[in-house]
């Protein structure tokens, strides 16, 4: 990916008032009211970011970008928010340096159980995805996390259509990936939510 802006320096803290590369760990997407994507949540350090990316990028968010994946951010602070120019992987190198310096925060390490996100699973529940096995996959998986503690903080969300039919039975992970005819198993595998 081209990079479009050349950064200013380390970050410090969430209100430098000039450019910055943030570097930090996805922990998921960032929506709209309605459910759009618009940018991702990133960790840096104790801090949450809430990042807008350009819309161009934001395509490479869901099909890219997993939670816990680190990654570089180029962007400017705009309100209580990080307007993004550009985004790229973090070099391993790198990421493992910062998971070392931070293996004691609750974004990195195990974390109890009252401070773990909750994960939706999202399954598509119009007519073509569940005649076509979507059903079953919405209770396989309601099923799966209803008989496994290590599940309890996953759950999972009959929603309309996902724009995708013809590669149905879609789900929809939180990261905003979907995923087209995969099994229960393989969804639960994705999300990476066993503790
Ligand atoms: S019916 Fe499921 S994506 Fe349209």
């Amino acid at each position: 990916m081209k990079t479009l802006y050349e950064p200013a320096a380390e970050p410090k803290a969430a209100s430098a008032p000039t450019g910055q590369v943030l570097k930090g760990l996805y922990t998921g997407a960032y929506r709209s009211d309605k459910g759009k994507i618009k940018g991702l949540l990133l960790q840096v350090g104790e801090a949450e970011f809430t990042v807008t990316l350009p819309k161009y990028l934001r395509p490479m968010l869901v099909r890219e970008l997993a939670p816990d994946d680190f990654v570089q951010v180029w962007a400017y602070p705009e309100g209580d928010r990080w307007r993004a120019i550009n985004i790229l992987p973090l070099p391993e190198c790198e990421a493992e340096t910062l998971r070392q310096e931070w293996s004691h925060l609750a974004a990195i390490t195990e974390l109890p159980q009252p401070q773990q996100k909750r994960l939706c699973i999202e399954v598509c529940s119009k007519g073509k995805c569940f005649k076509q096995g979507g059903r079953q996959i919405y209770h396989d998986l309601q099923a799966a996390v209803d008989s496994d503690p290590e599940l309890s903080h996953v759950s999972v969300k009959a929603t309309g259509c996902m724009k995708a039919c013809k590669h149905g039975p879609n789900l929809r992970l939180p990261s905003g990936q979907m995923l087209h005819r995969a099994s229960p198993a393989e969804a639960l595998a994705k999300l990476g939510a066993k503790r």
